[in-house]
């Protein structure tokens, strides 16, 4: 098994740059969307008590993005970067850098990447914001069940507010957006193409809302300026409420589906998380920074920081997908494969449904 795990552990460099996005210009992005839009003539309100609990809560939980953060707060993004370093511990800290391009560097250039990587994670944040709000706004249109409809739909709003907080942060307070990433955007068209109106649920509320939560709530602990640190907040209360809709709504999804389709939704789950798990390497900020590309992923793709922290990105997947019962289907199939991943540890973790009731207190962090 260890040895799997370490295969797995490093990616395989090539396969990652070998898809890189080249249309870095492009305004728009068309993807084909293969769901039937389903009316329902069924208005009977609440007749899934769970997600009309959800939608209530999502009504009252509404914020103003212009109004509720304090855009003034000024931002000096260097010393952020400075001072996110001093508390973890230092950009390259327990790194052997000897033979490789970082070896020469000095300061400046670490600083300059933690600035890089600030603007391409944040950018990417927004893409997949925005890629929530289209796959939400799919939900709407192709979900069979009343109360899912009006849940989804405070979810759209949700998801434009979402996007909207990351376009003004990076405008406002960050030096640049970067273009989405290659391998997020293939993963997300692929969630947006299929023709299974379940299928969006598992790739964006589990798989990619999953991820987000966990990422955003590692650097809501980590960063030390408040104003991220405030909107990360606002929008992780968002995003539990979102998970748990996933959830309550593929719980009775698949107690409907067969075997064989079950075993779909198990592969479409591990092949999501390869991609998460593998390939979102930050390599265009390698580009940018005018480094070379195939050794700095090499070399991030090993660092013991980067595979501790792609494994804290599974921290809410591997317990929703227990939960909707994937883990185990089929033999444990998905076990067997998230054990290969080093993520399987996860599983008992406090699952969203139960998480999103103490996040959703909105504004607790704001100054009285
Ligand atoms: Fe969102
Ligand atoms: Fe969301």
């Amino acid at each position: 098994m260890a040895q799997t795990s370490t295969r797995i552990d490093i990616p395989d460099v090539e396969s990652v740059l070998a898809v890189a996005n080249t249309d870095v210009d492009e305004v728009v992005h068309a993807v084909h969307d293969n769901v039937d839009a389903i009316f329902t003539w069924d208005y009977d309100k609440g007749a899934r008590p769970k997600l009309d609990k959800l939608y209530e809560k999502a009504k009252r939980s509404q914020w103003n993005a212009t109004t509720d953060l304090a855009w003034d707060t000024p931002v000096d993004q260097e010393a952020v970067v400075v001072a996110n370093a001093a508390q973890s511990g230092g950009l390259h800290e327990g790194m052997d850098l000897a033979g490789t391009p970082f070896a020469s560097w000095t300061e400046r250039e670490w600083i300059r990447l933690g600035i890089e990587s600030q603007n391409w994670t944040l950018s990417q944040f927004m893409h997949g914001e925005q890629a929530a709000l289209i796959c939400t706004a799919k939900i709407v249109e192709s979900v069979p069940w009343i109360d899912a409809k009006y849940y989804a739909a405070t979810q759209v709003m949700d998801e434009a507010r979402h996007m909207e907080v990351f376009a003004r942060y990076l405008d406002e307070k960050l030096s640049g957006h970067y273009p989405v990433n290659a391998h997020l955007r293939a993963l997300l068209d692929d969630i947006i193409t299929d023709s299974r109106w379940d299928m969006t649920y598992l790739g964006m509320q589990i798989m990619v809302e999953g991820l987000a939560l966990a990422a955003f709530g590692m650097i809501r602990q980590l960063t030390t300026e408040p104003l991220l640190k405030e909107l990360l907040r606002y929008v992780m209360s968002d995003e539990a409420r979102h998970v748990a809709f996933g959830v309550l709504s593929l719980q009775e999804h698949y107690q409907q589906l067969s075997a064989s389709e079950i075993r779909e939704r198990q592969e479409f789950a591990y092949e999501a998380a390869i991609r998460m798990r593998n390939r979102l390497l930050q390599q265009e900020v390698w580009e940018r920074m005018e480094v070379p590309v195939e050794e700095a992923v090499a070399l991030v793709a090993e660092s013991p920081d980067r595979v501790l922290f792609q494994q804290m990105l599974f921290s809410r997947i591997v317990p929703n997908c227990k939960k909707l019962g994937l883990l185990d289907a089929g033999d444990g199939w998905l076990r067997d494969r998230f054990t290969e991943l080093g993520v399987i540890q996860f599983e008992d973790q406090a699952d969203t449904g139960e998480e999103y009731e103490s996040l959703a207190a909105v504004g607790a962090d704001r100054p009285a």
